[in-house]
């Protein structure tokens, strides 16, 4: 199969709209990252999804939505807080997990009675759900385990031949993936992965917001899995990525005590470069650069066949959780504290 690169216009979009409704595959620009997008209703299509990336069958699918009433057309017992969080972070980087209503087939769910949804700020995703009627399911369209893509060139690396399309609407914003929530009771939600809609954000609207040990912390044998993403080594490149996490002169006096070939380092913007003797890229100065740069960061790792990355470790408050939470999964949790 021949994949073809259409432009975020009103003729491409039509063109993938198409394309979507036959029950091809599509990959989809939105705000957090790239999504491999298929119609959440067609199990075939759906299963197309699971096998292109190479998906546990048991890790459920986000669908995508273009207007808070299609909210209540895919999930039921809404609580009124997910009307409140919508009208306050929609279209936005969050995914709201609901009781999943019987359209919803249970291969987009992975088994669960449950459904994630969101509604992305990305005028490419909500004109192609627009046009196509449907629902889009989209996990991001990496190859599992891979960072996510944030550009078209690399969803065209993971899935170039495997897909119908890829509608290229330039570099993410946002660059991690949506915040996901789940519904404690009617007045506390508990976050089960960071992302760009922070717990402050969150406490805008609610009253008490619980951090899911699973985020900062690898699963310990018997743990409650709330979400079957928490179970899977994620995000990372073929480099060996290991996060190290102090002052920067203590970064580099780690670093420089185990140089060699093959090794190099991603530190903050304003780290100087004399202080390390490898190469090093920068990754961003704060967290919303950190987020914005990291996936794209990781995958220029292994354009560069490098071996071993040291990774300056960082601030983990605000976006920065959703950031430290990538890196410390793309490092199988292997942390150094100098
Ligand atoms: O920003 C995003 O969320 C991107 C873009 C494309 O929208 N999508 C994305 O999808 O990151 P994915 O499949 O890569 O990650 C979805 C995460 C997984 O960890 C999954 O386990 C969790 O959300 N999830 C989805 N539905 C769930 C459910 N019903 N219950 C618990 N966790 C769920
Ligand atoms: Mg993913």
């Amino acid at each position: 199969m021949k994949t073809e690169l259409l432009s975020a216009t009103a003729a491409g979009i039509d063109r993938a709209a198409e394309l979507l409704k036959k029950g091809e595959l599509i990959g989809m620009p939105t705000e957090t990252v790239y999504g491999l997008a298929a119609d959440a209703c067609n199990p075939e299509a759906v299963a197309n999804i699971f096998a292109a990336k190479g998906r546990p069958a048991d890790n459920p699918l986000i669908v995508h939505i273009a207007d808070v009433e299609m909210l209540s057309e895919f999930a039921e017992d809404i609580p009124d807080m997910a009307y409140r969080l919508a009208e306050k972070f929609w279209p936005g980087p969050l995914t709201m997990i609901l009781k999943k209503k019987s359209c919803i087939p249970m291969i987009t769910s992975g088994g669960l009675d449950t459904v994630g949804i969101r509604m992305p700020n990305h005028e490419a995703a909500l004109m192609l759900i627009k046009k196509s009627g449907l629902p889009i399911a989209a996990p991001s369209g990496n190859i599992s385990g891979y960072p996510s893509p944030t550009k078209s060139s690399h969803m065209m690396r993971d899935m170039n031949g495997k897909i119908a399309a890829i509608i290229d609407g330039g570099e993410c914003s946002v660059g991690v993936e949506s915040t996901v929530i789940s519904f404690e009771n009617c007045n506390t939600v508990r976050i089960l992965r960071p992302g760009g809609v922070t717990r402050e954000d969150l406490l805008e609207v609610v009253d008490n917001v619980f951090i899911d040990p699973a985020i900062l912390h690898e699963l310990q044998e018997g743990q409650v899995v709330r979400s079957p993403g928490m179970k899977y080594k994620h995000y990372s490149p073929k480099a060996h990525i290991i996060m190290v996490e102090g002052e920067y002169s203590e970064f580099c006096n780690y670093v420089n005590a185990h140089t060699k070939e093959g090794v190099y380092a991603l530190i903050f913007d304003n780290d100087n470069k004399n202080e390390i003797n490898v190469v090093a890229f920068n990754y961003g100065g704060d967290s919303i650069q950190q987020a914005h740069n990291i996936f794209s960061r990781l995958r220029e790792m292994d354009s560069l066949n490098a071996d071993t990355v040291y990774v300056r470790a960082p601030k983990a408050d605000g976006v920065g959780l959703a950031v430290y939470n990538r890196l410390i999964r793309a490092a199988g949790f292997e942390v150094i504290q100098v």
